[in-house]
């Protein structure tokens, strides 16, 4: 067979990508792109697989979570600060609940293209071609916008480059500090999860303080004081990512440079299209979305594909069937990966099988089927002995009305107030929160359970 070239997917059939009309443009793009720095490094990738290998084995857990899609209108510092500021709570209930390293990864940085249930929208009569996301079109809803524009490649690039800046400083820069952990709360998230939330990080001070106390000085303890944040997006957008794919020097392998771990759509994952073939030839973590129309024929094809020397890491499934459906899908594909020996990391998207239209005409996600599809998940992996590796979650720090429920109770009505995602509705910094201690009660349990049998 001959070595894999990051063109290759160009000979095979594509999916959910835009016909750009002026390929001049494109090339242009293109060439641009090719000469730009990456915005991540093979090391990097290297040690995100490290720690998604120990989640795959239980000694870590993958938080995932951002944007269903990343907008240029709603690109903000404060916006990027305060999903980070969720993802390191969220961590936090995790990492004191469950007592155990959470792998914090996000959907930021890079997620701005969309596959979309229908190739044309309809609106009062007109037929448009659908919005794809910032870096392919236009939300708003007329002709020209909807063109596809390869330009806007670049500004998706820049747009990245400097989440990714703000990201890499507030990891390393003081700001994810353990000893901060009361800092990270978001002035509107009072109620019920806020005041468990404070109390956890009251005894965590009073633990630094104990140390503190007891001579060992916390403070220069770099691994309270720094974390390590990565990137994440569906590679979608087969253009974008070509030019951004470089060759690593030390180890001659090829890396995806636009994020440290890329994904594959439950839409976009035929074993012979294109999103497959470039993903199978790059060294970084490939994420594979496994929805309910997923054949054992094909996840296994396609774990020999994406994951040909069985390394630890390097292949998560991203479950994601719907509340209800877990139980009829996930099992089937446990046995499948079992029957091969594969390696992977299971995580549980609990989003993208539970969207529903609310009665006011919004598209919604009900809290508890979210809640639901995690229960699920936790049970079918208890059964049947196997890992619960991670969750995968679209959520926000921005106080949205996008998905109904939880403790502070968003209605059907409430969801006009604050509704502002350019894709799926999101968790917003509540929702997230209390989510996060559901699974830190859930993994918690399980971890115990384990640990009793094996004594
Ligand atoms: C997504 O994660 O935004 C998405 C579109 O998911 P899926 O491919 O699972 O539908
Ligand atoms: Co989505």
């Amino acid at each position: 067979m001959s070595e894999w070239q990051k063109a290759d997917w160009r000979t095979k059939p594509r999916v959910q990508m835009p016909d750009y009309t002026d390929m001049a443009a494109l090339n242009a793009v293109e060439a641009q792109l090719s000469k730009y720095p990456p915005l991540v490094f093979a090391g990097e990738a290297r040690k995100l697989k490290a720690a998604l290998g120990a989640a795959s084995r239980g000694e870590a857990f993958l938080l995932q979570g951002g944007d269903c899609a990343e907008s240029f209108d709603q690109f903000s510092a404060n916006a990027i600060r305060d999903t980070f500021k969720v993802m390191l709570q969220m961590a936090m209930v995790l990492t004191y609940g469950a007592k155990v390293p959470v792998v914090k990864v996000g959907r930021m940085a890079g997620q701005f293209a969309k596959p979309r249930s229908a190739p044309t929208e309809t609106v009062n009569g007109v037929e448009l071609p659908s919005y794809r996301g910032d870096i392919i079109n236009e939300l708003a809803f007329t002709p020209e916008s909807r063109i596809p524009d390869p330009a806007k490649m670049l500004q998706a690039y820049t747009q990245a480059a400097a989440t990714l800046n703000l990201l890499r400083a507030f990891s390393t820069g003081g700001y994810a500090d353990v000893h901060q952990v009361h800092a990270w709360t978001l002035g509107f998230t009072e109620g019920e999860n806020a005041a468990k939330y404070r109390d956890m990080a009251n005894r965590i001070s009073d633990t630094l303080d104990f140390m503190k106390a007891a001579g060992v000085d916390s403070t220069r303890a770099h691994t309270l004081q720094t974390v390590d944040f990565y990137t994440s997006h569906e590679a979608l957008l087969l253009e974008y990512e070509e030019a951004l794919c470089r060759n690593d020097s030390t180890s001659g392998k090829w890396l995806a440079g636009s994020g440290h771990m890329i994904w594959i759509g439950d839409r976009t994952r035929q074993p012979d299209g294109a999103h497959v073939e470039f993903c199978r030839g790059v060294l970084n973590p490939i994420g594979l979305k496994c929805g309910p129309t997923m054949t054992t024929d094909d996840l296994k094809i396609l774990m020999a594909k994406l994951n040909p020397t069985n390394e630890a890491g390097k292949l998560t499934l991203i479950a994601r069937f719907g509340a209800g459906k877990v139980g009829e899908h996930l099992p089937r594909l446990i046995k499948a990966v079992q029957e091969e020996g594969a390696n992977v990391l299971w995580t549980c998207d609990a989003m993208h099988g539970n969207t529903i239209k609310s009665s006011t005409g919004y598209k919604t996600r009900p809290f508890e089927s979210v809640l639901r599809e995690v229960r699920e998940f936790f049970a079918v992996h208890k059964a049947e002995g196997t890992v619960p590796g991670g969750v995968h979650f679209e959520m926000t720090g921005q106080d949205v009305t996008e998905c109904t429920g939880g403790v502070r109770a968003v209605t059907d009505e409430d969801l006009s107030d604050r509704y502002h995602t350019a894709c799926d509705p999101r968790l917003n910094a509540s929702q997230s929160l209390e989510l996060a201690f559901l699974v830190a009660e859930e993994l918690s349990a399980l971890r115990q359970e384990r640990q009793a049998e094996a004594v």
